[in-house]
């Protein structure tokens, strides 16, 4: 297979010749475009010697093979790495200033990139609707991770593994052909566990990392969908091109949930707090104060996934229900009792405990709807998420046959 790897101007530039060597190795013919900035940071002859095949970043060498277009028309894939910010807002404008630019504009291969910057950088307005822009458009996006920045900052901006980019990018071009259920679908997502303030400073919570509806919003957006991931107190950096709301206790959950009620399809993967303090105090409560057995008033919080399967709702309304019952005939019950009563479309059932579910890494759901178990999945999350997420891209194609 052809592959052009683009290399942009970051310090990460030179993870990417442990990319080239892998792609080498693999047997791939690989032409590597280097951006002007990122042959600051990496050779040129590394790169010759590694990838075998002459190295440009020039759209004036070899005008008579019409090399500025030519490699983009030939390759099989293309893949970025370091993606800087600078690169991805010229590929999100559509911009061809340099060998890099006409190359990516003249392909209709997959395109892979991997982010690296500072979180400043990451997080900021313009990258983020840039890199949901670019998502949208069926680019894949690896990373990036957290971790050890340059300086002696750390945070979400490490690039990922070179390998996991390599790996990433190899399976994009098997997924080029693969179906997008989801395309033209808005899909709203909630994770995390609600907060439930007792003071300024306290605050009643759940186990919840977060980590099975960020599993969630990346496969609806792999799906092709609009996703906006409502998170609150993620422990898990939320996937890129995926708008994110952060919020922290169920009353704000309920609110960004309810404004965005009209989506297709509504996923309440969160770990709702079905209780709130019921009058917080304004100042940090002492012991003094507070005495030696203290008592905390509660209020019921309102339900949220029942608030949002009334009409006017979403074509497909997805609960969660997480049981720490042994049994799994009564976990099921439990699971069926929950869907009626809920209003909901489908519901996840899945069994947690002190080591399973909240937090770990490999789960087993089963999906139910009004007749019964519709899907049954385990493995990792990310599996376990795609299968949740075909699931609920039949549910939608069948419910929007019903009702044209
Ligand atoms: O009743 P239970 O808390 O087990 O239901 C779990 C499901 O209901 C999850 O999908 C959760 O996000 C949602 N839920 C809610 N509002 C609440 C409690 C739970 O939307 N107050």
């Amino acid at each position: 297979m052809r592959v052009v790897v683009g290399i942009s101007g970051g310090i990460a530039a030179y993870k990417a010749a442990l990319a080239i060597r892998e792609l080498v190795l693999a047997g791939h013919d690989v032409h590597v475009v280097p951006t002007a900035a990122a042959l600051r940071f990496i050779g040129r002859p590394t790169l010759e010697a590694l990838s075998r095949n002459p190295v440009s970043d020039e759209v004036f060498d070899d005008v008579a093979a019409v090399r500025h277009v030519a490699l983009g028309q030939s390759a099989d894939l293309i893949v970025v790495l370091p993606a800087t910010a600078n690169t991805i807002a010229k590929i999100a404008a559509g911009l061809a200033d340099d060998l890099l630019g006409t190359t990516i504009l003249a392909s209709r291969a997959p395109l892979v990139i991997a982010p690296a910057m500072h979180t400043e950088m990451w997080e900021q307005a313009a990258t983020q609707a840039n890199i949901r822009t670019l998502a949208e458009r069926g680019i894949t996006i690896v990373g990036p991770v957290a971790g050890q920045l340059t300086g002696d900052d750390s945070g979400v901006g490490r690039m990922a593994e070179p390998t996991d980019v390599v790996a990433a990018a190899l399976s994009a071009v098997s997924d080029a052909s693969a179906p997008r259920p989801l395309a033209s679908t808005t899909v709203v997502v909630s994770a995390g566990g609600t907060r439930e303030p007792i003071d300024p400073v306290r605050f009643l919570g759940n186990r919840s990392s977060g980590a099975m509806g960020v599993a969630l919003a990346a496969a609806a957006r792999d799906a092709g969908a609009a996703v906006t991931l409502v998170g609150a107190n993620l422990h898990v950096p939320a996937p890129a091109g995926v708008e994110l709301v952060e919020v922290e206790t169920t009353a704000q959950l309920r609110d960004a949930m309810l404004a965005r009620a009209g989506a297709d399809v509504i996923v309440m993967a969160a770990a709702v707090a079905d209780y709130r303090v019921d009058g917080v105090a304004d100042e940090k409560r002492t012991k003094e104060a507070w005495g030696e057995a203290p008592t905390l008033t509660l209020a019921l919080n309102p339900d949220i996934l029942h608030e949002l399967a009334q009409q006017p709702r979403a074509s497909v309304v997805v609960g969660f229900g997480a049981e720490t019952e042994p049994d799994d005939a009564a976990l099921l019950q439990r699971g069926r009792d929950k869907l009626a009563r809920k209003g909901a479309d489908l519901l996840v059932v899945n069994r947690v405990g002190h080591d399973a579910g909240f937090g770990a890494v490999d789960t087993r759901v089963q999906v139910l709807d009004a007749d019964g178990v519709v899907a049954d999945a385990s493995g990792s999350k990310t599996s376990v998420a795609r299968a949740i997420i075909d699931t609920v891209a039949l549910r939608l194609a069948a419910q929007q046959k019903e009702q044209p």
